[in-house]
């Protein structure tokens, strides 16, 4: 089950990179996302539970519960999904709720990770799969990559590099998750089996 608010690039690197997976669903939570026709084009069940419909945080919640509980998945992936969701969500589907977020968590978490990162003048940024917490951009991190900053960049040029990165690790994360190979020890995620690195350098 893949939740989407927009592009959705990294639900098709998902769709994918991670056959035979069967995708249950992809869910927006607005009408006009742009992966949704993508889901669509490839047979995929496409839903919208448009936020703006409900009253409240927990309303909207509630009836996305119901949504992904129809289809009942084995993983819950936020790809790009905008909305901050509550602690009620987050536990019930703690440990089986995966994110990926544009910068090395813990540094930058929140929005805009690629312009603070050029203005606190980091020569490394990159971006990060993590189990969710109800703390936003926190959680057991799975897997990171890392690029460099290079002289000149811009906003857009590093957050392409990222970007190119986040196709590469997220897949890599859900056919872990969905291979039985994460395990969670007091907040630090192990991947089990052949060690493949749980962090990737990407030349610039
Ligand atoms: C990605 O950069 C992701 O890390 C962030 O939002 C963006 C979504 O892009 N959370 P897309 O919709 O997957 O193309």
């Amino acid at each position: 089950m893949i939740l989407i608010s927009g592009r959705g690039s990294n639900m098709q690197a998902i769709v994918e990179r991670c056959a035979p997976a069967r995708i249950a669903a992809v869910i927006g939570n607005r009408a006009e996302a742009a992966g949704l026709r993508f889901a669509r084009e490839r047979g995929i069940p496409a839903e919208v539970v448009e936020h703006r419909d409900f009253p409240s945080r927990a309303t909207f919640e509630q009836a996305l519960s119901a949504a992904i509980e129809r289809k009942r998945p084995d993983l819950v992936v936020l790809a790009g999904f905008m909305r901050v969701l509550g602690e009620a969500f987050v536990q019930r589907y703690e440990g089986r709720l995966l994110n990926i977020h544009p910068s090395l968590l813990p540094a930058f978490p929140g929005l805009n990770t690629h312009r603070r990162a050029l203005e606190a003048g980091v020569k490394v940024h990159g971006c990060t799969v993590h189990f969710v917490t109800a703390a936003v951009d926190h959680g057991p991190i799975v897997i990171q990559a890392a690029v460099p900053v290079l002289a000149g960049d811009t906003e857009e040029s590093l957050g392409a590099r990222v970007l190119a990165q986040e196709h590469r690790i997220y897949p890599l994360a859900v056919r872990w998750f969905l291979d039985g190979r994460l395990a969670v020890d007091r907040g630090i995620v192990r991947v089990r089996g052949e060690c493949e690195p749980q962090f990737l350098l990407a030349p610039p």
